[in-house]
């Protein structure tokens, strides 16, 4: 394999969206940075300018958008077209997160969760498997978590919208696969961004009980999702589709602390 099979020499065009911050933001300057055209769309229109700054040689458009809106797969397809790059990759990041006990939540908590994290997914997914041309190699690379994988507390309807989202990987796997189009999830652990911070640094929260059980005994960073990410959006995994990556410091794993067995 040549390093060449890491890379987007060709120029293709990589959406990636909730990329104003966080995760998204490193997958979006590491695409970007390996030589893929990239659309950021997100709401946060501060972070969309610091976007455009920070990007290396123009690589990097922008599209203000809410992802949860009727036409948003129809906005993102009309400023695609107006790129001059074959649209290939889509990274379905933006989420959003939740700290709130089943009893103190409601309907419509869940319903605005699952908007977000799982029903934009769909409609963005739909709009790339309408445009990316079969046998064109195209990848779709869902950001999941590991809260899909295993029950905590205080994350319900945060966990199931990206439990569905594993659902939706595997059935979008399934049905374009024979176009050629691959379609991955990312179960990210715990990472410090905007959304988690906060959190971290909050003495017995569930984020300071995770480290404990965490082997690599350290809070991830952005770009160590951003790097799994772009390894299964290259062709370097040309082979692989349906499938979950946990990348979160061995935590699926890390049942019981350092000397306590
Ligand atoms: P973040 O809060 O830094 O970034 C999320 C981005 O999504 C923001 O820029 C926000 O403006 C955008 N966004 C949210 N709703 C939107 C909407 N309706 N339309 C357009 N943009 C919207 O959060 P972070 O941590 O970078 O999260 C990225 C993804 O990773 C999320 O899907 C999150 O659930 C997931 N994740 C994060 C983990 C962590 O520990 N940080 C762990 C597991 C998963």
């Amino acid at each position: 394999m040549t390093i060449d099979e890491y890379r987007f020499s060709d120029g293709r065009l990589a959406v990636v969206t909730g990329a104003a911050s966080g995760i998204g933001r490193a997958t979006a300057l590491l695409l970007a940075d390996r030589g893929a055209r990239v659309l950021v769309v997100d709401q946060n229109t501060e972070g969309l300018e610091a976007m455009a700054v920070a990007a290396p040689g123009g690589k990097i458009s922008t599209l203000a958008l809410d992802l949860t809106g009727d036409d948003a797969g129809e906005q993102v397809k009309a400023t695609v077209a107006a790129i001059d790059a074959p649209w290939r990759i889509l990274v379905n990041n933006a989420g959003v997160g939740q700290a709130r006990s089943i009893l103190d939540s409601n309907r419509e908590e869940l319903a605005r969760i699952m908007d977000i994290n799982l029903n934009a997914v769909f409609a963005m997914s739909r709009a790339a498997a309408e445009v990316m041309p079969a046998g064109g190699g195209g990848a779709i690379l869902n950001i999941s978590s590991v809260f899909a994988l295993v029950g905590t507390p205080n994350a319900a309807a945060y966990a199931a919208s990206k439990a569905a989202l594993i659902g939706l990987t595997q059935q979008m796997a399934a049905e374009f696969g024979p176009a050629g189009l691959r379609v991955n999830a990312v179960a990210p652990g715990l990472i410090e961004t905007p959304m988690t911070e906060a959190r971290i640094h909050q003495q017995g929260s569930v984020q300071q009980r995770m480290l404990v059980e965490t082997p690599l005994q350290r809070v991830g960073q952005p770009t160590d999702i951003a790097r799994a990410v772009a390894f299964l959006c290259s062709d370097a995994a040309s082979f692989v589709t349906g499938q979950v990556l946990p990348v979160d410091g061995g935590w699926g794993v890390g049942r019981y602390p350092p000397g306590s067995l």
